[in-house]
């Protein structure tokens, strides 16, 4: 059994986290910058960098206190070192880089794609590979089957948009605050999903990606014509995203068979609407699925820990010299 301190910092959420490699989580600490970032409608990549900084540090001993452990009883330290916003990355890499210095002990640097898509198997003891994932994010949009650690088969990307970021471009044409994906989910419970006819860029194609970039422009129009209310622009941009989804997922189900279960992560899982429809998808397919609580979807730290800790026990460490990387494609 190892101990590993995760560290996240790749993009508006600070986090340290304390994870043993019996997917237990000791202790995890968030602290969210959305008030800092607010007045300029979505994440200003300086601000954020400055942030964890200031943060960081203290997170990690509250972390440490919280699991009643010191730096010379964890095993490795893990930090993302990428993709993200760069300074961010740079921050939480150089902290991770310097406490293993400090101890002695092994740095693992972790993808930040690949802490979301191990992330499920802190919320369910029994998940097992090889699962399909459908990871929706503020910038990604995949379908991966899952293999084991370091073994993801891409099946499907976006060509355009990622799905998070049509739920923060729509949030900020109807006016509603940064972060954009919970406020349109807020606003659409009032709506009527059948309310405004919006595009299903490729539904129904035998490609196996998705688009979102039509849909954003049909939004547009849709609130230039001033003949919609907001809350049935969002219900309708909400349920095209849905159905957008679930199309690609059930080709991804039929295409690459095999999966033990259909798991779904990222910021873009929080969306009830989302995990409800994907449930249903799996439950037609006989697929048991796997949606980790809302904490777990969002950007944090014990899934750094935990892609860590994967990573440490098959003798996956990196050296000091880890690079910092702003795109790094799983
Ligand atoms: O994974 P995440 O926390 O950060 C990365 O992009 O890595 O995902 C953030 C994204 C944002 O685009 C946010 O608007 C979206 O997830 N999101 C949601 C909801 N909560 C967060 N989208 C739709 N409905 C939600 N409830
Ligand atoms: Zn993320």
């Amino acid at each position: 059994m190892s101990l590993i301190l995760g560290i996240e910092s790749s993009c508006d959420e600070t986090a340290a986290a304390l994870v043993a490699s019996d997917r237990r989580i000791l202790a995890h600490r968030l602290a969210g910058q959305e008030a800092a970032h607010r007045p300029y409608g979505g994440v200003v990549p300086e601000i954020a960098a400055r942030a964890h900084v200031e943060i960081l540090p203290r997170l990690v001993e509250e972390a440490l206190a919280e699991a009643g452990v010191g730096l010379g009883d964890v095993d490795a330290i893990a930090a993302t070192a990428g993709p993200g916003l760069i300074g961010g990355v740079m921050v939480g890499l150089l902290t991770a880089k310097g406490l293993a210095l400090a101890t002695g002990k092994p740095l693992v640097a972790v993808n930040h794609l690949e802490g979301h898509a191990l992330s499920p198997m802190l919320a369910d003891p029994d998940l097992a590979f090889p699962y399909l994932l459908l990871l929706v994010s503020g910038g990604h949009c995949q379908l991966l089957f899952v293999e084991g650690v370091g073994r993801y088969r891409r099946l499907a990307t976006t060509i355009d948009d990622a799905a998070g970021e049509a739920f923060d471009k729509t949030a900020k044409l109807l006016g509603l605050a940064y972060p954009g994906g919970p406020a349109v989910e807020r606003v659409a419970a009032a709506g009527e999903a059948a309310a405004v006819p919006l595009p299903r860029p490729l539904v129904g194609s035998d490609e196996p990606h998705f688009s979102f970039a039509g849909l954003k422009s049909a939004v547009l129009r849709a609130k230039e014509s001033g003949r919609h209310a907001d809350a049935d622009i969002a219900a309708s941009f909400q349920q095209a995203v849905v159905d957008c989804l679930v199309d690609r997922t059930r080709r991804a189900i039929v295409a690459a068979p095999g999966a033990t279960a259909l798991v779904v992560a990222g910021g873009v899982a929080a969306n009830q609407a989302i995990r409800a429809a994907l449930a249903d998808l799996a439950h037609r397919h006989d697929l048991p699925f796997v949606a980790p609580p809302l904490w777990l979807c969002t950007d944090n730290a014990a899934m750094i820990g935990w892609a860590g800790a994967l990573r440490f026990e098959a003798g996956l460490i990196d050296g000091l010299d880890a690079p910092a990387r702003a795109r790094w494609p799983l």
